[in-house]
């Protein structure tokens, strides 16, 4: 034991005797830090005639008297003695430094003792955190978390970022406090996680660990800009694919099913035209939780603008079928048909067929004739085309104009007609013999007798290749021009002596 002589006497009398009050009750003080045993005497400038300071009743720590200091070996340097009130401080606490303190002051005779509890506690430190897994999925996996620290007497507690974790069904604070584990991870329980470590002399804060929870892909959502769905053709179109999703989503475009070599969460389709129609779709993947969603598709029309209408022959014929198909490029939603500016009424004989794309006559008549304008329209534009539709017919009710008669050199006209679309070529006959093509009237100046006869009128229409004729039957050239009248005298008289040699005859045969 190292003991002084005069302190050991006085260990032995301190300890039997209670010192309460004139020292706090207990001190707890880190390694390597500084402990006050502060004594509640009022300072005084009167030298105390004796200090004794000693340490678990047997070692000396100080012994002041009158005369001189007296410390013992292992408090050399490590402690401060104040005069005026008996205080002391250490300094440069070690672990061995717990225990018991009395102090024994002597003054005017009289002798004040106090003791009182140090326990020295190492400081926390190295407080870090282990995680089984930061890389974790969603649903599919729980995780711990254990804090280590060096300390003594530590206390656990986890923050998750600013709060307090405290355990649930699904949050488990085991080993003390010392391990957290979530069961069945969320995309909430990312953290920051930290570990917050406690003796009684001091804490210490491990540094944040983030969990990396993936999750997704899902709620996606394909939205177009402008949002339509109906573009003129030219137009510029964003489609943009929003996804929940950790990490980002790694994103494919399919158009009608088929992939498109675009990548990225924005497609853009610069100038589209027509053929760029069709269901877009975006797939997003996850390659972390390995999943992947599609948004459902969003139809894309790109509308052309020209229109046009198409008669299935280019020379319709009275009697045949005609359809007129109203064409357009790009999408159509309603079609109209007008005829010579007005709603077409269809009659009996027409089909309209195909949500109005065909207009079909199923025997077309001249009467159908006329201005047909269809009238398509879409969501962003209207337009129309027109076809003006001749049926071509006939020739039909073929008339000749002219005498039946006519006097000799005189002056024969003769003008044919026919209903016929296009318009017949006639072709005159005489007597059946072909005399004059091409034109409808025949011209025949100082006629003869010979030019008597049947005079055939014959109309042919190039397009329906039908002829149709009409007949002067027995048109007579008659009476007597001057060269004649001698052979009419001639005439007369040989009826003359036909009468009178008939007479005769008769005559004779009475
Ligand atoms: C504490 O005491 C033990 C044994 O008494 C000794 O081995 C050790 O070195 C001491 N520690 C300090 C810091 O003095
Ligand atoms: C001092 O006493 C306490 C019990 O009061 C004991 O735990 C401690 O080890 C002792 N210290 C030394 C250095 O003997
Ligand atoms: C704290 O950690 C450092 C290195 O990681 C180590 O050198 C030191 O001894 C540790 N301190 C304690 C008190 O464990
Ligand atoms: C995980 O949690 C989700 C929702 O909180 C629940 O639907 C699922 O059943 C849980 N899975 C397990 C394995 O507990
Ligand atoms: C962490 O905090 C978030 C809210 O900020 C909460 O949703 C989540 O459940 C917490 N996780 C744990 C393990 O306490
Ligand atoms: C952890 O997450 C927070 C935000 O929640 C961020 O500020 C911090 O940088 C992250 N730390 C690490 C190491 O990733
Ligand atoms: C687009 O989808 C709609 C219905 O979802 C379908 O009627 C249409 O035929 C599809 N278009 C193409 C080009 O696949
Ligand atoms: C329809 O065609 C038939 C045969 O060509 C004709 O007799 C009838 O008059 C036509 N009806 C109308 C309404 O044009
Ligand atoms: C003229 O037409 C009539 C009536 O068809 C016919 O009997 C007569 O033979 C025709 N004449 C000639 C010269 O063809
Ligand atoms: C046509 O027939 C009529 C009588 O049938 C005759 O008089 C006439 O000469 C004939 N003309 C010609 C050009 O053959
Ligand atoms: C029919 O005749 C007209 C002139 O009369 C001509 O312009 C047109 O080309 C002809 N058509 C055919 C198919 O021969």
């Amino acid at each position: 034991m190292n003991c002084f002589n005069i302190s050991c006497i006085l260990l032995i009398v301190l300890g039997f005797t209670e010192g309460a009050g004139l020292l706090p009750d207990g001190l707890n003080a880190a390694v390597g830090e500084t402990a006050m045993f502060t004594t509640t005497l009022s300072p005084t400038e009167k030298p105390f005639q004796s200090v004794n300071w000693a340490f678990n009743f047997s070692k000396t720590i100080i012994i002041v008297t009158n005369s001189e200091n007296t410390i013992g070996p292992e408090y050399e340097g490590r402690i401060t003695f104040f005069p005026s009130t008996a205080s002391l401080e250490f300094r440069s606490l070690t672990l061995n430094d717990t225990g018991e303190y009395a102090v024994s002051i002597a003054q005017d005779g009289k002798i004040q003792n106090g003791r009182t509890t140090l326990v020295i506690y190492e400081k926390v430190s190295n407080v870090s955190v282990t995680s089984s897994s930061t890389d974790l999925v969603e649903f599919s996996g729980s995780v711990s978390l254990s804090c280590s620290a060096s300390g003594s007497s530590l206390s656990f507690l986890w923050l998750n970022g600013s709060s307090e974790v405290t355990a649930s069904d699904r949050v488990q604070l085991t080993d003390g406090g010392s391990s957290l584990t979530i069961i069945n991870v969320t995309r909430f329980d990312q953290g920051p996680f930290r570990c917050s470590v406690s003796s009684p002399v001091s804490t210490g804060t491990s540094d944040p660990v983030n969990l990396s929870i993936s999750y997704g892909p899902e709620n996606i959502n394909l939205i177009l800009s402008p949002p339509q769905g109906y573009f003129a053709v030219g137009s510029d179109i964003s489609l943009t694919c929003s996804v929940g999703s950790r990490p980002p989503a790694q994103f494919n475009w399919f158009l009608n099913g088929d992939q498109l070599p675009d990548t990225g969460s924005e497609l853009r389709l610069m100038n589209v035209h027509m053929s760029q129609s069709g269901n877009y779709s975006c797939q997003a993947f996850n390659s972390k939780t390995l999943r992947s969603q599609t948004s459902q598709p969003s139809a894309i029309t790109v509308l052309g603008k020209s229109a046009s209408v198409k008669p299935s022959t280019n020379l319709p014929v009275e009697g045949t079928s005609v359809s007129l198909t109203c064409e357009a490029s790009g999408s159509v939603f309603t079609r109209n048909w007008m005829k010579d500016g007005s709603d077409l009424t269809p009659t009996d004989n027409m089909t309209l067929s195909d949500n109005n794309r065909v207009l079909t006559f199923n025997t077309v008549n001249r009467k159908d004739n006329g201005e047909y304008f269809c009238q398509i329209s879409n969501p962003i534009s209207s337009d129309g085309a027109k076809y003006v539709m001749t049926v071509n017919y006939g020739p039909e009710n073929v008339q000749i104009k002219g005498p039946n008669k006519i006097n000799i050199k005189g002056t024969l006209k003769l003008i044919c007609s026919a209903e016929s679309t296009p318009s017949a070529r006639f072709t005159w006959f005489l007597n059946g013999t072909e005399v004059l093509t091409n034109s409808a009237e025949y011209n025949k100046e100082e006629v003869e007798f010979s030019d008597s006869g049947n005079y055939t009128c014959q109309a042919w229409n190039n397009i329906t290749e039908r002829t149709s004729s009409s007949v002067v039957q027995g048109l007579i050239v008659t009476g007597c021009a001057a060269g004649c009248i001698a052979g009419i005298v001639i005439a007369c008289c040989v009826i003359f002596a036909a009468a009178v040699g008939g007479g005769y005859y008769i005559y004779k045969k009475k």
